[in-house]
């Protein structure tokens, strides 16, 4: 009896309000991410998906509190890379990364650009590494904690100019853009859904992008491996993810819901002016998600490793 009545209520899913969790302050760009695709999920699900930011330990509180929520369909986690190089980053975590969750499906892919406030002098991003270098110990880089995207991107870029800058980690670049835009802090690799708004209005200075291409929204301004970092290219995937065991109708509304959500016209055009390549729909498959972090993984590990910076 208990497994139809079980099966009858997810026949219902959803009858109520959803929580998706957002592993960062409210502001930063994983917020966005997540605020722009819940409301036109809501739309499809006929229930609101309400969006609760659980920030710190770069991303993994957020994750621990997913992982130990009811699997009933109720909770859910939008995350990005950083899912996949806590893994690494993290001796010890209070979930584990590939056998904790089930997977609804892969959202968008978010470029990143390497910023600074806008009274730095240097002309290019030659000349803002060599600002680095002369400064050496006193150029600090914001980030929001080890196994953000701004801590990898910022951990790249100190591997590849061979020079270390001093961290400032914050919940989230939401918070961090806000000491950028002070002059409080100086650099920060952070991804376009963040930084967008401020380079158009001149409120920050952008020297390069971590895309393969140029953005479109951005024609002027320089690939970091053409401004002369070698292999330096990073996009910042998000996915949508499920505790383990949460029913598979549930996970199927959901992930057919993120497919719907990726087709909305509204959240295409976001998307575009804010440099983002929204995922094909074939990627909004649990499979594809669960191929996408395994992958990941495997290829952050060895990198992180190298790079020695690890979480305590
Ligand atoms: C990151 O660095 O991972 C993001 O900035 C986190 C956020 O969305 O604030």
């Amino acid at each position: 009896v208990a497994s139809l009545v079980a099966g009858a209520a997810q026949a219902d899913y959803p009858e109520r309000n959803i929580t998706m969790i957002v592993p960062f302050s409210a502001g930063g760009p994983t917020d966005t991410v997540a605020r722009l695709v819940a409301e036109s999920m809501s739309k499809d699900l006929g229930q609101q998906i309400l969006i609760e930011n659980v920030g710190g330990a770069g991303g993994t509180l957020g994750a621990g509190r997913v992982a130990s929520s009811k699997a009933d369909g109720y909770t859910v986690l939008l995350h990005h890379i950083g899912m996949a190089t806590s893994a690494t980053l993290y001796r010890k975590l209070a979930y584990d990364t590939l056998n904790s969750f089930d997977y609804v499906g892969l959202v968008t892919e978010v470029p990143m650009a390497i910023v600074t406030r806008k009274t730095m002098e240097a002309k290019d991003l030659k000349g803002l590494i060599d600002y680095v270098k002369a400064n050496k110990d006193k150029v600090t880089v914001a980030n929001a904690g080890i196994g953000a995207a701004s801590h990898l991107c910022g951990m790249m870029f100190m591997s590849a100019i061979e020079t270390p800058l001093v961290t400032v980690p914050y919940k989230g670049t939401g918070p961090a853009m806000t000491d950028l835009l002070g002059g409080q802090v100086d650099v920060m690799c952070d991804q376009t859904t963040n930084t967008t708004k401020q380079i158009q209005g001149g409120t920050i200075k952008a020297y390069a992008v971590t895309s393969p291409q140029r953005l479109a929204i951005f024609p002027d301004l320089p690939t970091a491996v053409e401004a002369g970092l070698p292999g330096f290219e990073v996009g910042i995937w998000h996915g949508i993810y499920a505790p383990k065991g949460t029913p598979e109708a549930a996970v199927n509304k959901l992930s057919a819901a993120l497919q719907k959500a990726l087709k909305d016209p509204n959240v295409v055009s976001r998307f575009a002016e804010l440099g983002t390549l929204p995922s094909p729909e074939a990627d909004a498959t649990p499979a594809a998600l669960k191929a996408k972090l395994e992958t990941e993984v495997a290829r952050w590990k060895p990198i992180i490793q190298g790079a020695g910076q690890y979480a305590d």
